[in-house]
């Protein structure tokens, strides 16, 4: 055999609707890896047992990999060929054999970080969605489950640490340095959760009980040195355990709970039985480099991959279109531990920010696909914001519409009904309607169809009785030109302005139609209205109110969240009117500013949440053609004169000392929040004392949510502090890679006029590279967010993104397309730029060998 290539050349489409079971079951594996980074020998052994009557051969599917030998029953077998990367098996008349495979793999050489690679010196495994067959022949499909049964052995210098699934059975020394270990995982599960870690590696271990008793060993594995960082991983793990039972009755399975932490990751982390792989980042937090944010990440992350033991290990996805079977579940449950241990309504606003960032543009664009998709070429291409956060939206409605005892007696029924299974959105959803007792036939369709649903209110009267009529409309999307309504969750509640209380009392309506009128009360005036609260539908609600109205909301309504949207929509007014060319009148927005600033003696995290300025992009979003330059220009202006208005304010929120960096509270965190958002809109004012108030504060920052606010504020301006302050950063934390990566991404994200020049230099500097995924984002990504600058009118941003993307692809396809979305949103810009990002992705696709994931990627979004 020459080397077997690793991806196609022409793009097979692969269709939801051509889902058949499995041939051939594989009940157990047992898995022999001889390690070495340069040269690791792997012999798979697969039960194999026919599932249907008459099955075609054996087909084992590989990914770059050769056969050196195959067995059937102990002999050796020459009844094989290859089907390009897969190994076909013709075991005759066989019910069931033992087949072996022998395969030779480089891990030094592996930098797509997908299979078995090396990071640092130690070696680790990335299986989803199809990695494992880049270690070894298999079905390697999600509805193929085995129980596991794993040896290893390696030099015990360089592999001290040996971890796979599962309980450590037996160890011992072998000859020449060696060591070996043997892992058995008790629990059936799909290849794409088998995980195998070896290295020099340090433990922070500690212990859980469950409900019923169990005593849990729990690990958390990071390089020497790097120790005194899992102590808030340690207590998210452990505060996820119980949280996990208290909730939803879910208890651990296994007597060992291990965590990895890895420097080179693709995404943030990976659920595997029992011993999830962490990217560092969701891993390593102290005070002095972790910001509140970076802390929080850990925490939701941590969870994340702990609540997938049910949901998505326990019960796991029939075929990869289930995608969001687990992953919008798993997010739902991640938001809402979130929620319970920190600032609810805080984390709504965070989340529901992160949706309208990253969800609402794909579906607008190109790219956009229902959250269980029809078909795709590379599945990697599918972990999209739409499966994960709109998927958890939709949950989230599901959650509403049954209310929480329904809603736990439908997820009761879901697990128990299914443990141990593969199965389908469809299973869930019925496990609902029969726990909740509830008809979701119509309620499906939120997983057919694509697009953002639009609602658009008016106010009616009769008489003194007030209505709300809402026409529902999903916009067409690729390959969906029509839409039929959804049912949805509405919340809503209606004021009387003058003062005399509330006039409907938050209510929630089920939407089910076209158009639909409902019944709001008999009410003097015109009340105001409380619409969407909670953000209790994923959509666009296109309600027209006088600025009036939504400043009284933005003081009054009962709501947090709905509070937070009546001052972001007021502030959105008054950007778009100014970015149109109409007259955009700052006072409301001061006005309604300085209310929320000084009016409420609660919770800061709020305050700084609800006083922030909607991003530049989320301003583009509303227009039909994105003006980046306007937009910017628009958005400075009414933060300098939010800065100058409130100067004594911002001045105010400054001058006490900061929280301690190690308090952790929400209030703490909600303090240093604030800090950050009086100090950035002290900066647009130019005052000239506010370069050293920065700098100031960066040097006695006892931490870095503090140092690194002031630092990104630098970063915007042209003072001398900046360029000390980024030269001292650098001194400290050049050692430091996660750290590094903010020395990187403040540079991207300035507002600077020379941006995008600056951040060419810095993919020169000796500390960039592009095998570390993280670096990578950290300057390119950070790019990409900043719009103004990626979309520079020269077309510079575009052909720096397109520049690396060429040069990632052919080391780390998977890494290299998750940059080219930014480029497909060419309908929203002007001719000009448009035909410049056309052209940057025609160039991309003419690149010889480029990956299947790229190719997707880039066709798909010419395509428009
Ligand atoms: N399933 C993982 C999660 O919890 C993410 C994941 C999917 C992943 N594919 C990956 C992680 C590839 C690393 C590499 O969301
Ligand atoms: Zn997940």
């Amino acid at each position: 055999m020459t080397d077997a290539s690793s991806t196609p050349a022409i793009p097979v489409t692969i269709h939801r609707g051509d889902y058949r079971p499995p041939e051939w079951q594989v009940p157990d594996i047992a898995l022999d890896f001889a390690l070495g980074i340069e040269r690791t020998a792997v012999t798979a052994a697969l039960s194999v047992v026919r599932a249907v009557p008459n099955p075609a051969a054996l087909v084992l599917r590989g990914d770059g990999i050769a056969v050196q030998e195959v067995r059937v029953d102990g002999a050796v077998w020459n009844d094989w060929r290859m089907d390009g990367p897969d190994l076909i098996v013709d075991l005759g008349e066989r019910d069931a054999a033992t087949v072996e495979v022998d395969t030779l793999i480089d891990p030094g050489a592996n930098t797509q970080l997908m299979g078995l690679y090396a990071s640092n010196s130690m070696l680790c495994t990335q299986c989803e969605a199809e990695g494992f067959r880049r270690i070894t022949f298999h079905p390697d499909r999600p509805d193929v489950l085995s129980r596991y049964r794993v040896r290893m052995s390696g030099d015990k210098a360089l592999f001290p640490i040996l971890l796979s699934n599962g309980n450590c059975v037996a160890q011992g020394d072998g000859e020449g340095g060696s060591h070996w270990a043997l892992w058995e995982d008790p629990w059936p599960k799909p290849s794409y959760l088998f995980a195998l870690v070896a290295g020099d590696l340090v433990v922070n271990r500690d212990r859980f009980t469950t409900m019923s008793g169990r005593e849990v060993e729990l690990g958390i594995w990071v390089r020497a040195g790097d120790e005194d960082r899992t102590g808030h991983a340690m207590q998210a793990l452990k505060d996820s355990m119980a949280w996990d039972e208290r909730v939803y009755g879910r208890e651990y399975d296994l007597d060992l709970f291990n965590i990895v932490a890895v420097s080179d990751f693709n995404m943030g982390a990976m659920e595997n039985k029992g011993l999830n792989v962490f990217n560092t980042r969701y891993i390593l937090a102290d005070a002095d480099t972790a910001t509140d944010l970076d802390y929080d990440g850990v925490q939701g992350v941590v969870a994340h991959e702990y609540f997938h033991n049910w949901s998505g290990n326990r019960v796991t996805c029939r075929d990869w279109f289930q995608l969001s079977l687990k992953e919008g579940f798993t997010v739902f449950r991640d938001q809402s531990f979130s929620a319970d241990m920190g600032s609810a309504p805080v984390k709504r606003i965070e989340d529901v920010r992160l949706l309208r960032a990253a969800q609402f543009p794909e579906d607008a664009g190109p790219l956009a696909h229902p959250i269980r998709p029809d078909s795709y070429q590379e599945i990697s291409n599918f972990y999209t914001a739409t499966v994960y956060n709109k998927g958890a939206e939709i949950i989230r409605m599901m959650a509403t519409l049954l209310g929480p005892d329904r809603f736990r007696k439908g997820t009761d029924l879901y697990f128990d009904r299914h443990d141990g299974e593969a199965a389908t959105c469809e299973d869930f959803v019925r496990a609902m309607e029969e726990g909740g007792d509830i008809d979701l036939s119509q309620f499906r369709r939120w997983y057919e169809q694509a697009g953002t649903p639009r609602l658009a209110l008016s106010l009616a009267q009769e008489g003194g009785d007030w209505f709300l009529d809402v026409a529902q409309t999903v916009p067409p999307t690729p390959g969906q030109p029509e839409k039929a309504p959804m049912m949805m969750p509405l919340r809503l509640a209606a004021f009387a302005m003058d003062g005399s209380g509330a006039a409907m009392a938050d209510t929630l309506v089920t939407l089910t139609g076209a158009s639909q009128r409902v019944a709001l009360g008999r009410f003097a005036a015109r009340p105001a209205l409380s619409v969407n609260r909670g953000f209790s539908a994923p959509v666009i609600v296109d309600y027209v109110r006088a600025p009036g109205e939504l400043a009284w909301l933005a003081a009054h309504d009962d709501d947090p969240f709905a509070r937070y949207e009546a001052l972001q929509q007021l502030m959105l007014d008054t950007l778009v009117a100014g970015v149109s060319g109409e007259k955009a009148d700052h006072a409301a927005v001061i006005d309604a500013v300085a209310g929320t600033l000084t009016g409420r003696a609660g919770d800061p995290a709020f305050v700084a949440e609800a006083v922030l300025l909607p991003s530049e992009a989320f301003i583009g979003d509303q227009m039909v053609i994105v003006d980046p330059d306007a937009i910017r220009r628009e958005r400075l202006a009414l933060q300098t004169a939010l800065g100058r208005a409130l100067e004594n304010e911002w001045r105010a929120v400054l001058s006490g000392a900061a929280p301690l960096a190690t308090d952790l509270s929400p209030k703490a965190k909600g303090g240093r929040r604030l800090r950050g958002v009086a100090l950035a809109y002290l900066a647009a004012t130019g005052f000239a004392d506010v370069p050293a108030l920065a700098f100031g504060i960066f040097s006695d920052a006892d931490g870095m949510t503090e140092r690194q606010a002031a630092l990104a504020t630098l970063a915007h301006g042209d003072s001398d502090e900046r360029v000390a302050a980024l030269d001292i950063f650098y001194q400290r934390y050049r050692d430091n890679p996660l750290v590094l990566d903010k020395w990187f991404q403040v540079q991207a994200w300035s507002l600077r006029p020379d941006t995008v020049g600056a951040v060419r230099t810095l993919g020169e500097h000796p500390d960039f590279t592009l095998t570390n995924p993280n670096r990578v984002r950290s300057l390119y990504g950070a790019l990409t967010g900043n719009q103004a600058a990626f979309h520079q009118a020269d077309g510079a941003g575009y052909r720096l993104i397109a520049d690396l993307v060429i040069a990632l692809d052919p080391r780390n396809p998977q890494t290299a397309a998750r940059m080219i979305p930014p480029l497909g949103r060419w309908k929203r810009f002007d001719e000009a730029r448009g035909a410049k990002m056309k052209a940057e992705l025609e160039r991309i696709l003419a690149q010889p060998g480029l990956s299947r994931d790229s190719t997707e990627q880039a066709s798909k979004s010419l395509l428009g």
